[in-house]
């Protein structure tokens, strides 16, 4: 196998399907996994075998997610932007849901709907000012996002599409953020949603339907310590704040959590090179590959496999023509040289999936350990 190239431990995968389908029993909550996540059709195949539903938010994940398995009947559909063509898939395709974003976007899937002699589910995204803290560009739920429906024009909202022939308005969606590490966040964003709920009762207006989104964070610092998330207290805060909601079924759509820490980047040193202040291991990987250190800042950890010699510090960066390019700085590794394999962790989420061809790269390949599907 040539490097670099994503490695999936299927086994570590299993365990952590199993572990929120032991969780989510509990309560009767509903799973989805977020397609955004890692979309290899081979990871597709092994979460949709759990039973869970696919949360999409392009024409092209609906298409992947019925492919791979998924049952349309728990396929919700996402996003500020659908084209018609994507909203078009998801109803020939007869997915559970939408998530609607805005009320040009409502009037548009119920004229489509129309057209087709179809009514179809939809929730309201609501966007309700709750602070994920985490990395600004992954936070999603502030009145300055672009996401979802703002608190004060929920009403006139729902009043609207109730009014659309074609659509049947279930449920409420939220999605507030991803790598969120602070469980509190998660009360801070029932508190919200059970505070609205009970507001619109008092106004008549009741939903069958409530979705959480996803966000659960990871261990980007110790995956060997913490490979599995914890989804018990995660889905306990949940439980909590839901169990006096009579009749209302519960939604989540997990990404980052579900297969973060099953994927590993593996790379090969191409050069280590003496500057006058640092050492940079010179990677055969670069952002092409994994960009969530140059896009936020992110941290993955980083080691070589190979070497045994005690640790130096280095940058540890790719061959790309941009100073963006950098894993790491500052990083100790066993003494490093040219040929030694190194290993970038928890690159599972949003790794493979946000792969580049920039500098007509070629994209990275994927092999599977442990995999019995
Ligand atoms: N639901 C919706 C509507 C979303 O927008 C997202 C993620 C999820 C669920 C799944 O969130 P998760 O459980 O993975 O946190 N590329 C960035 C993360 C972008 C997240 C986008 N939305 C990164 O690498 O950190």
């Amino acid at each position: 196998m040539n490097t670099p190239y994503y490695k999936y431990d299927m086994e570590l995968l299993e365990r952590t399907l199993q572990a929120i389908k032991d969780e989510t029993a509990k309560y009767g909550f509903t799973e989805h996994y977020a397609i955004k996540a890692n979309a290899n059709p081979t990871i597709l195949k092994k979460i949709a075998s759990y039973g869970f539903g696919a949360d999409c938010v392009s024409g092209g994940e609906v298409l992947a997610a019925v492919k791979a398995g998924f049952n349309p009947d728990k396929i919700v559909f996402a996003g500020v932007g659908k084209a018609d063509w994507e909203i078009e898939t998801a109803i020939d395709n007869n997915i559970f849901c939408f998530n609607v974003e805005s009320l040009p976007e409502a009037d548009v899937i119920n004229q489509i709907a129309r057209a087709k002699g179809k009514r179809v589910n939809v929730e309201i995204r609501v966007n309700p000012n709750v602070d994920a803290h985490t990395h600004a560009k992954i936070t999603t739920g502030l009145n300055e996002n672009k996401f979802g429906i703002n608190l004060p024009l929920l009403p006139s909202v729902i009043e609207h599409i109730k009014n659309l022939n074609n659509l049947n308005l279930i449920g409420l969606h939220f999605h507030i953020g991803s790598q969120i590490t602070d469980l509190t966040v998660f009360d801070n964003l029932c508190n919200t949603v059970l505070g609205l709920l009970a507001d619109l009762k008092a106004q008549g207006i009741t939903f069958t339907n409530i979705n959480f989104g996803g966000g659960l964070g990871v261990d980007y610092q110790n995956p060997d310590v913490t490979p599995i998330p914890p989804f018990k207290e995660y889905f306990a805060v949940f439980s909590n704040y839901t169990k006096g909601l009579k009749g209302v079924s519960i939604h989540f759509e997990l990404g980052r959590a579900v297969v973060a820490q099953c994927g590993t980047l593996v790379s090969k040193v191409l050069y280590v090179k003496e500057g006058e202040s640092k050492k940079f291991v010179i990677l055969d990987a670069g952002f092409t590959d994994l960009i969530r250190p140059a896009m936020y800042d992110a941290y993955h950890k980083i080691e070589n496999i190979t070497s045994k010699e005690p640790a130096k510090k280095y940058d540890v960066v790719g061959p790309i023509c941009e100073s963006s390019d950098v894993f790491g700085k500052d990083r100790m590794l066993n003494a490093t040289h040219r040929g030694d394999i190194i290993e970038i962790r928890t690159a599972g989420a949003y790794g493979e999936v946000m792969a580049s061809q920039y500098n007509l790269r070629k994209l990275p390949e994927a092999v599977f350990a442990n995999n019995t599907l």
